[in-house]
């Protein structure tokens, strides 16, 4: 990481840009956004430049432009350009002379900062500091303050614009069809822009201290409106910006300006304070130190922790965590399996209320995906590949050009990618695991499962010549990889989806029938268990060949390898095979876009011997391009699990900086989500080697050698469990006492701890570990 420069001061953590960059401009608007789990505001300069992708996006936010476009977050009005005037001279970043330019984002707070230096007529110098956040503690609520100083002590007249511009669009589509805005008693401006559906409502007021404006006038643009504070002979000139911004139903718009002012009343300082306070109480769940890192590396653990906090809609269930966050327009805030297998076990782990929300979405969603289904001619419930607000499919249709034609791709995604129906259950799975919240599979999470295995048994076909259910022409998570039959990952999640939902089928039949009776209403499940007991015996699951490499599906051993395969993985632009090749090209060569197979084995442990996992890691990386972000982390788990320490710290060093690293071209379109998730999998999966499955909690690290030490914190049947793991020992205290009892594995050694959970050990070296490798257990597929 040479670009992005990193300082550490008491309670702060900089990442830092230290010069004016328009070939970084999109990529750091993205990467440096201040994002709240409610907004998202990318890090633009105060002043506009030609390069920039200005944007907000709110959680929730979608609206469809035209019948032939997808569902996409909008853009919405921008409330962070500031025009700036001195004794008649308008500064701008691509005209004036700029002595010096600095962008800096805290990754512990989120604050941004950007200080100029600029040289004016005469030599005059001026310098002009921005700071940015997005509450923590009022989701609602961005403030910044702009601040001016004229060097060299002689005052001068400092005209100051700055408003809410709606002219904003998404990549030249306009979503507002209306936006009507005023001025409460010359002070707060509002913008409504109308949506199809809502309506996006930004109030801001401006207030600059003692130092009062000599004149303040408002102008109402076409969509936009801003106000011009004019200050005379003056040094200095500090304004503090609050922006309340909401959509319909979200509050009340009456009291909006009353909530404006009070905001302004307390002032930049005191917000923030308010802001940090809350800030440090996801750290304080969440936080992971490890000693022995470097300062990069830790840095870039927290940017992808406060990134993670962000993203996530922290208040309501209607809405998931999109694939590039609230960073940007890429893949339209749409929510892919991204959420349900990298990011949710973050969730889990440290706020399980908020792991939940995530499973409402999908919830919320069952009926779109039972009406997929129905379109398709399945049974049950079918996620969309790619989803919105609702359940229903918003995968485009078409992207990125055909070389050979000169038309766009056909996107089959939302069409044959079937996994995020199993993902989603997965999930669902994992939270009943680590929680044992009954209740909520009582109300939501069975029906899930049902719909689900219900989908998977429909879409299965016996094979005339082995009389095995197979699972034909689908394509698996390597997206290079199309109208495939037998994907090794799928056909694993679905079975593991057919067989959950039997056993919980069976067990509720028997002991539940009350709420049995009513989900058999729902689902039908009572007529599908002699079915679903037959998919279970006869369903296809690759198993390792001889050379014991799972084939990822039925023809892919047999292909050519693309020969020239560094050429794309050592391309800047992502994807650039397919300016080589088209689709149809690459589907008929060894090459994945991103791990497949070595997915399942994280997603399952203990499933497969550590050597079957080292020759499957070893064998499909090779043929990896790594074009997606969620490749490197899911290879840096899969390795550091089996405790391969080089190839897991190799991945993991380019998983940690898929959005921190050198290369402009990547992120401008939003920050890496799952990669985010990704990389906590892989410290704490992974390296901490923290497990908990079927009550029982394991822990085998494999730190790297240069990391000391590793502290963090999980929460495990709603107890918070403290961890710290280093080469010599292990520690692990519960913060409460166990609501029941908990059986743990520290390395070979047992454990069963009532009351508190309380553990002090010393490690076992690695040769006694390898001697306690056991045998496979495919048998958990009943
Ligand atoms: C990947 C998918 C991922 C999507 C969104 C694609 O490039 O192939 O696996 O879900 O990006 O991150």
């Amino acid at each position: 990481m040479k670009h992005y420069k990193i300082e550490k001061e008491k309670g702060r953590l900089w990442l830092i840009e230290d010069a004016y960059s328009p070939l970084f401009e999109e990529k750091t608007e993205a990467i440096f956004a201040q994002c709240n789990g409610y907004m998202g505001v990318r890090a633009a300069h105060p002043f506009l430049s030609i390069e920039e992708k200005r944007g907000m996006f709110l959680r929730g936010a979608f609206d469809k432009a035209y019948d032939d476009e997808a569902t996409e977050l909008v853009n919405c009005p921008d409330v962070t350009w500031f025009g700036l005037e001195i004794n008649e001279e308008k500064l701008h970043t691509d005209s004036t002379k700029m002595l010096s330019c600095e962008r800096r984002l805290d990754v512990l707070s989120g604050e941004l900062q950007i200080r100029y230096v600029f040289e004016l007529a005469l030599g005059r110098k001026a310098e002009v500091e921005c700071r940015r956040f997005a509450s923590a503690d009022d989701r609602h609520l961005f403030l910044q303050s702009y601040r001016v100083r004229l060097n060299g002590g002689e005052p001068g007249d400092i005209r100051i614009s700055t408003g809410i511009n709606g002219q904003i669009t998404n990549s030249g589509v306009s979503h507002f069809h209306s936006v009507s805005e005023r001025v409460y008693d010359r002070e707060i401006m509002e913008s409504i822009g109308k949506l199809k559906k809502n309506a996006v409502v930004v109030l801001t007021q401006c207030t600059s201290g003692d130092s009062k404006p000599s004149k303040t006038d408002f102008v109402l643009k076409r969509r936009s409106i801003y106000g011009t504070y004019c200050f005379d002979g003056v040094i200095e000139v500090e304004i503090c910006k609050v922006s309340v911004v909401f959509q319909t139903g979200e509050m009340d718009g009456d009291k909006a300006c009353g909530h404006v002012r009070r905001a302004s009343e307390k002032g930049y300082d005191r917000l923030f304070h308010e802001h940090v306070s809350a800030m440090r109480k996801f750290w304080e769940q969440a936080g992971i130190r490890i000693r022995g890192m470097s300062v990069e590396q830790e840095a870039a653990v927290c940017f992808s922790q406060y990134h993670i906090f962000g993203m996530t809609p922290y208040d309501t269930e209607e809405f998931s965590i999109a694939a590039k966050g609230l960073t940007g327009e890429g893949y339209k805030g749409h929510v892919f399996w991204d959420t349900e297998i990298f990011l949710f076990p973050f969730w889990l782990h440290v706020c399980p209320e908020q792991a939940k929300r995530l499973l409402g979405f999908r919830y919320i969603g069952l009926d779109g995906a039972r009406k997929k289904a129905k379109d398709y001619g399945y049974k049950g419930a079918m996620f969309p590949w790619e989803a919105a607000g609702t359940g229903e499919e918003e995968t485009p249709l078409y992207a990125a050009l055909n070389i050979h034609t000169g038309k766009a791709n056909k996107v089959w995604s939302g069409i044959k990618e079937y996994h995020v129906t199993a993902d989603i259950v997965y999930a669902v799975e994992r939270y009943y695991e680590v929680t044992g919240n009954w209740k909520f599979m009582e109300k939501r999470g069975y029906e899930i499962i049902f719909e689900a295995a219900r989908f998977w048994v429909s879409c299965a076909e016996k094979d005339e010549k082995t009389g095995m259910y197979v699972i034909r022409d689908v394509i698996g998570p390597d997206e290079y990889t199309e109208h495939v039959d037998n994907n090794a990952y799928t056909n694993y999640m679905a079975a593991f989806c057919v067989k959950i939902a039997r056993k919980y089928a069976v067990l509720l039949k028997k002991e539940k029938p009350v709420l049995f009776e009513a989900l058999d209403k729902k689902t039908g499940v009572s007529g599908e268990l002699d079915t679903w007991e037959r998919f279970l015996k006869g369903i296809y699951l690759p198993q390792p060949d001889r050379n014991g490499i799972i084939p990822q599906d039925d023809t892919f051993l047999s292909k050519p390898m693309l020969k020239n395969i560094e050429k794309y993985r050592s391309a800047r632009m992502k994807q650039a095979i397919l300016l080589d090749y088209s689709r149809e090209e690459i589907v008929n060569m060894q090459v994945l876009k991103q791990a497949d197979v070595v997915m399942l084995m994280n997603l399952f442990p203990w499933l497969f011997m550590e050597e079957t996992v080292r020759k499957n890691v070893l064998f499909y990386e090779k043929r990896t391009v790594h074009d997606s972000s969620l490749s490197y982390c899911a290879y840096a788990q899969a390795s550091a699990h089996i405790g391969d320490r080089e190839a897991a710290e190799k991945f993991f060093e380019n998983a940690l900086f898929v959005d921190l690293n050198d290369n402009p071209l990547v992120s401008g379109d939003g920050i890496h989500a799952a990669s985010m998730g990704g990389v906590w999998n892989c410290l704490i999966y992974g390296f901490a080697g923290v497990w908990y499955e079927k009550g029982k909690l394991s822990v085998r690290p494999h730190l790297p050698d240069t990391w000391q030490e590793m502290e963090f914190k999980l929460i495990v049947r709603g107890i918070r469990i403290r961890f710290c793991i280093s080469h010599q020992g292990i520690i692990m205290e519960s913060e409460a006492k166990l609501e029941s009892s908990i059986h743990v594995e520290a390395e070979g050694k047992e454990y069963e701890f009532q009351g508190y959970l309380n553990i002090s050990r010393k490690r076992e070296g690695r040769e006694e570990w390898n001697k306690r490798q056991r045998e496979p257990s495919l048998t958990w597929m009943g």
